[in-house]
């Protein structure tokens, strides 16, 4: 393994995870980004990061922090950190073809003594079980004799100034104890929450994923409590505010739940159960309960048009904000889409508005004109889909001036007084 003063590293995909952590690294080690996407070389080299995650002072204090899209850069790197995506399939299975050529790629520079540590979130297996032969067969080395391996998940949140990359503790692993030591420090070196140094990769492995299940059942409970308690005619923000009062009762808040983490990330680890003949009854019983929370709310906003008198064929409705989440430009596996998508099938005219997101971006994935602006007086139901800064400061009465006389306004994410809006999950 390289000595300390021999490092150099490489990040293997530059987006919401490796660019930060290619800063990091860049602070402290010779560091090089590499990414196969040369549009995002081209606008890191302008200190540019359009992800708003790594501003543009800090892409300039990354002294030892270069860019590149030539993988024969990589050659001359020895700790590979590979950060690129893992998506799901059109069935819902992990696609793992970025995995595989990253792999690819870091296999075809990798020499004697180098070390690779995967971050991507997988199922417990898959980098000793996929990625290390792909390593081992472009390289020609033997897998703990010639390279060593390690994988360290990611826990950062988009758009998140508090919990960043130094301040959540880095669970660490590698494929033998000195690996695993050795891995362990070089995550030291640039975390200052610590680390936490798992007993095997499988196990590091096994952590990520379940951080984000246990998220996604959680919410699903509480998403399928909203959905009976809309039946029974009760506001599901009141029951949890009271039982909230219990010092044990958890704090999981209804909602869409998407995004490229805990809603794709749940289906590794089910993938990997049926692998094995288990049946993770509960895992995907909460996935479906929240895959169709945004038909559920798109069916209430008809209610409410319907109950204003307003005949849906020929209603407006505007529909704020379109990122997975509040206060960042990501789309990916936006939920809001299921909103806009049923309400067109009462016939409903939907206009999307998102300060936050490239127009262009939603356009390609989504095939979803932005309304840049607004007007007032215009809708027939304003729908408050996430809470973006800008919207929560307008407050309910800023919001229904979007709308005409008398207009309903639904808070899906249920950050305005309850008081205040005429429907909320
Ligand atoms: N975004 C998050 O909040 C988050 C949090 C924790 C973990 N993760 C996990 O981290 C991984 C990366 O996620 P992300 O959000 O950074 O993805 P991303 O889509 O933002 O970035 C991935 C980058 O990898 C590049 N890339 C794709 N294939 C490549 C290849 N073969 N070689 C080099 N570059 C390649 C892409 O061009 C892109 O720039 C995923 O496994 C994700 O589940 C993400």
């Amino acid at each position: 393994m390289p000595k300390p003063e021999q490092i150099r590293m490489a990040v293997v995909g530059l987006g919401y995870v490796g660019l930060p952590l290619a800063v990091a690294f860049g602070r402290r080690w010779p560091t090089l980004g590499f990414d196969v996407n040369l549009a995002r070389i081209n606008e890191l080299e302008r200190h540019h990061d359009h992800t708003l995650e790594v501003t543009r002072s800090a892409l300039q204090e990354a002294t030892w922090l270069r860019f590149s899209a030539d993988a024969g850069r990589l050659r001359d790197c020895n700790v590979y950190v590979v950060t690129v995506p893992t998506p799901i399939d059109a069935y819902k299975r992990p696609d793992l073809r970025p995995l595989e050529a990253a792999s690819r790629t870091v296999g075809e520079v990798l020499s004697h003594g180098d070390v690779v540590i995967y971050e991507s979130t997988v199922y417990p297996g898959a980098t000793e079980e996929v990625c290390v032969p792909i390593l081992e067969r472009e390289s020609g080395l033997v897998f703990n004799r010639d390279f060593h391996v390690g994988y360290s998940p990611e826990r950062i949140n988009p758009g998140d100034r508090e919990h960043r990359l130094e301040t959540i503790t880095k669970v660490t692993s590698g494929s033998t104890a000195e690996a695993a030591d050795f891995i362990d420090a070089l995550y030291a070196s640039i975390v200052g929450a610590g680390t936490h140094k798992a007993s095997s990769i499988r196990v590091a492995e096994g952590a990520k994923v379940i951080e984000n299940i246990q998220r996604d059942v959680n919410i699903a409970l509480v998403n399928e409590l909203a959905l009976l308690f809309d039946r029974l005619g009760l506001d599901t923000q009141e029951v949890l505010a009271a039982a909230g009062t219990k010092w044990n009762f958890l704090p999981f808040r209804p909602g869409l739940v998407g995004g490229h983490c805990i809603g794709v990330d749940p289906y590794y680890l089910t993938h990997k159960a049926q692998q094995v003949g288990f049946h993770t009854d509960v895992i995907l019983a909460g996935r479906r309960t929240n895959d169709g929370m945004g038909q559920h709310v798109a069916r209430r906003v008809v209610r409410l048009i319907q109950k204003h008198d307003g005949h849906p064929p020929s209603c407006r409705v505007l529909v704020l904000g379109l990122s997975f989440k509040e206060n960042c430009p990501d789309l990916r596996n936006t939920r809001v889409v299921d909103i806009v998508q049923e309400l067109g099938e009462y016939g409903i005219g939907v206009d999307v508005h998102d300060p936050w997101v490239d127009p262009v971006q939603a356009r390609q994935e989504y095939g979803l004109e932005l309304v840049d602006a607004p007007g007032p007086a215009g809708y027939d139901a304003v729908v408050l889909a996430v809470a973006h800064h800008q919207f929560v400061a307008m407050g309910a009465s800023g919001l229904r001036a979007f709308g005409k006389p008398g207009t309903p306004l639904f808070d899906v994410k249920g950050v305005l007084p309850g008081t205040e809006v005429d429907g909320r999950l």
